[in-house]
């Protein structure tokens, strides 16, 4: 979807539905009525406050002389947030797209008062309707299967007097939204692409071949790069499928040289049987998306080069696919990671942790100012807190805390879980340096979070658990079923938070 903004005034806007957002308060709905007669130069009549109420996720059609109204409740403005904000405009492009058209206008919310202020309300719109629009329907061969939804672009308009007051903070929101939306998007559709397209090798191609046009470059490891370094985990894992492992690093340099980076990792299992430990057959088909982590790094540093943010970025993005087979790693095995530590492998099934491994050793190298490691870890983590948020554990509180204040703020958000001294023993080996799964059946996501932290270096470090938030069984408002790109606004926020910082 295409996103613009009329700067010149509403007269040149010229769309098939015009969406506007109202308050549920009386008086703030009736201006806004006003406000909408004014505009579209139209009288809106037999619309009494008993049909329409501006409820939160309410909206309503009327159809007047010159145009089609969308109007998109909000609750009550005490109650009024970003996010009521993201829903609406989402609730505005779902009915819009029931009437099947091309083109949406949508108002910028005209309400100057709210605490962020009306960047941060701009972006809030832009990327919800460019993630509410989202649709994986290119496998459909019927051309009404394959393109569900019809708006192909949306058109931002503001009223006058906020116009005249607030253009550049609405156009810089609508672009950072427009990034974000779209990076997310990106990270969907590298999440939902199944894995006979998509395994180590043709992922690999697919980011190098995108890198090219990108303020951001692609290296690639293979199997021998991997075996002359010692990158044990990822080579395990990778054993059992004739598609081999890979380990992409993505860099990208938006500060001085010297400045040191961030790093996201992103774990990328393309694949997951569960190997030689292998699933259960129901549902095995979801695991598909156990890369998610991996896309939702692609995503960042898609969104992060885009808004050319003055940092320096690295991502790294082990890659495998988990299968049985003759030459699949077993229970039992003993891996040595890249760090040279010995891993006892007493599931298969817990590979994640092991491509982690690696990379978090590997990330040491570049003195890192933050790494955060995002993954579809654990299924215990379903359990635990569900697909409202991610859990987030980690061995810096400053780190923890930002990330908090940027999940919160781009609502895809994060809770944390404690690391304790007294889970670390679980993951003890009578054999190696440490098991790969814990020898109780209990904090399952806690104890994956111990096992990374004894890979990591010396730099502050934050394992983000996507494996209920990144798949989604069923949607909700803008979030769609199966990929969501869990993680992409997340760190995206949280690196926007740094810059900003440092001025
Ligand atoms: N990719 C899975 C985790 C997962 C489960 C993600 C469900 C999304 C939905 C991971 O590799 C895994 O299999 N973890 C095991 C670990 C166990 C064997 C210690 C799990 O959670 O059961
Ligand atoms: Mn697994
Ligand atoms: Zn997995």
């Amino acid at each position: 979807m295409k996103i613009t903004f009329e700067k010149s005034g509403f007269d040149k806007v010229k769309a098939d539905a015009y969406i506007f957002l109202c308050y549920e308060d009386k008086n703030l709905f009736e201006e806004e009525l006003k406000l909408v007669q004014r505009l579209l130069k139209t009288k809106i009549i037999g619309l009494s406050l008993e049909d329409f109420k501006g409820k939160n996720g309410q909206t309503i059609l009327i159809y007047t002389s010159k145009a089609r109204v969308i109007l998109c409740g909000l609750g009550k403005k005490e109650n009024i947030s970003l996010e009521r904000i993201r829903v609406a405009a989402y609730n505005g492009i779902k009915r819009a797209n029931s009437l099947k058209i091309k083109k949406a206008a949508v108002e910028i919310l005209h309400d100057d008062t709210l605490p962020e202020g009306l960047e941060e309300v701009a972006a809030a719109e832009a990327v919800s309707c460019l993630l509410g629009n989202y649709y994986f329907g290119k496998y459909y061969t019927k051309k009404e299967k394959r393109e569900k939804n019809t708006i192909k672009e949306t058109v931002f308009f503001a009223e006058k007097k906020m116009m005249e007051k607030y253009s550049r903070e609405i156009e810089r929101g609508i672009k950072s939204g427009s990034v974000i939306g779209n990076a997310t998007n990106l990270a969907r559709d590298l999440g939902n692409e199944p894995s006979n397209f998509m395994y180590p090798e043709s992922y690999c191609n697919l980011i190098s071949e995108r890198s090219k046009n990108k303020k951001y470059n692609a290296e690639i490891l293979d199997v021998d790069e991997m075996e002359k370094i010692g990158m044990g985990g990822v080579i395990g894992v990778g054993k059992g499928s004739t598609h081999g492992p890979r380990f992409l690093i993505l860099k990208y340099n938006g500060a001085d040289e010297n400045e040191q980076p961030y790093v996201v990792i992103g774990k990328g299992v393309t694949f997951d049987s569960g190997g030689i430990s292998i699933k259960p057959s129901a549902g095995m088909a979801r695991m598909k998306m156990d890369m998610c982590g991996s896309a939702a790094a692609v995503g960042i540093l898609e969104a992060v080069s885009q808004l050319g943010l003055k940092l320096n970025l690295i991502g790294l993005i082990p890659m495998a696919e988990n299968m049985p087979g003759g030459n699949a790693f077993k229970p039992g095995d003993i891996l040595t990671a890249y760090n040279g530590m010995t891993i006892e492998v007493d599931n298969t099934d817990a590979e994640g942790r092991l491509l982690l491994a690696d990379a978090l050793a590997y990330a040491d190298q570049f003195k890192p100012k933050a790494v955060i490691d995002l993954a579809t870890l654990t299924g215990a983590v379903v359990v635990a807190i569900g697909n409202v948020a991610s859990a987030i554990m980690g061995n810096d509180q400053e780190l923890i805390d930002k990330l908090s204040i940027a999940g919160k703020e781009s609502y895809d958000r994060v809770w944390q879980l404690p690391l304790w001294d007294e889970y670390d023993e679980m993951i003890d080996s009578d054999i190696a340096d440490v098991r790969n799964a814990s020898n109780v059946k209990q904090a399952g996501t806690i104890t994956a979070g111990m096992f990374l932290k004894r890979f990591t270096g010396k730099y502050p470090w934050a394992h983000i658990d996507i494996a209920a938030t990144a798949m989604r069984d069923s949607m909700k408002d803008y979030l769609p079923k199966n990929a969501t790109g869990a993680g992409v606004r997340l760190v995206t926020q949280y690196l926007i938070n740094e810059t900003k910082e440092k001025k």
